[in-house]
């Protein structure tokens, strides 16, 4: 399966981030979680006293952060200058702001220079993210859109925040369908499906069938190569 590279796309919620670490450590691929790259932009500004809703600011400061991202479905890592920022960019504080950050052009401009140059070197990989299919890659081997019900994406996320800063299923349902329209609503590459996506609904699935799901996808991409 050497260089296939799957591009997974969806709001969240739709168990983008586990399926997708799950389906490159089955068959073998590197894994780039795009969303956490946006998060450690955001964390970068947000340190550096960078007012969030100014986006000539962000945007004359989206080159100065270095952001490296590791691949490993096992461990994925993330660095900005050099610190480990992975806890710190599930924070609620930059949670509330990647959506603002993420919309400014030249954030955009960066960081899917970044993605492209990480999906080249990788020898087979699988990106997720919102634009992955559609503007990112949109050569990719296989693309995969996942959906499930607003009540469900919401279910999903307030499991994983439980214990650190869960807040009520209705308050976690609401912030995550602002966070979609926002995504959504973009002038430079929303959240979209790919004409050539195949979508993927697991508002009834378990994860290991959605990612059996997706594994067979690649296969079948794979065998008709
Ligand atoms: O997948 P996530 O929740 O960690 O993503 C965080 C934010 O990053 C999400 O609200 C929108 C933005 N994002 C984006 O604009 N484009 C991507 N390819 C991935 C994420």
């Amino acid at each position: 399966m050497e260089s296939v590279i799957v591009a997974i796309d969806g709001p969240s919620g739709t168990g983008k981030s586990s399926t997708s670490k799950a389906v490159a450590a089955e068959l073998g691929l590197r894994y780039l979680d795009t969303g956490a790259q946006y998060r450690a932009i955001t964390w970068w500004m947000v340190s550096n006293g960078i007012d969030v809703a100014d986006p000539q600011a962000i945007a004359g400061a989206a080159e100065k952060p270095e952001i490296v991202s590791g691949t490993d479905p096992a461990a994925p890592a993330i660095t900005v200058d050099g610190v480990d920022v992975a806890g710190p960019i599930r924070t609620q504080d930059v949670t509330s702001k990647v959506s603002a950050v993420s919309a400014v052009p030249e954030v955009r401009t960066r960081i899917t220079e970044l993605q492209r140059s990480i999906a080249r070197e990788a020898g087979g990989i699988v990106v997720e993210g919102r634009d992955i299919g559609t503007t990112v890659l949109p050569d990719a081997d296989l693309k995969i859109f996942l959906t499930a019900s607003p009540e469900a994406r919401a279910a999903r996320r307030s499991g994983e925040l439980k214990g650190k800063e869960a807040g009520d299923l209705a308050a976690t349902r609401e912030a995550l369908i602002q966070r979609d329209a926002a995504d959504s609503g973009r002038k430079t590459s929303p959240l979209a499906k790919a004409d050539d996506a195949v979508e993927v609904d697991t508002t009834e699935l378990t994860l290991q069938q959605v990612i059996e799901c997706v594994v067979t996808l690649v296969e079948e991409k794979r065998a008709a190569r």
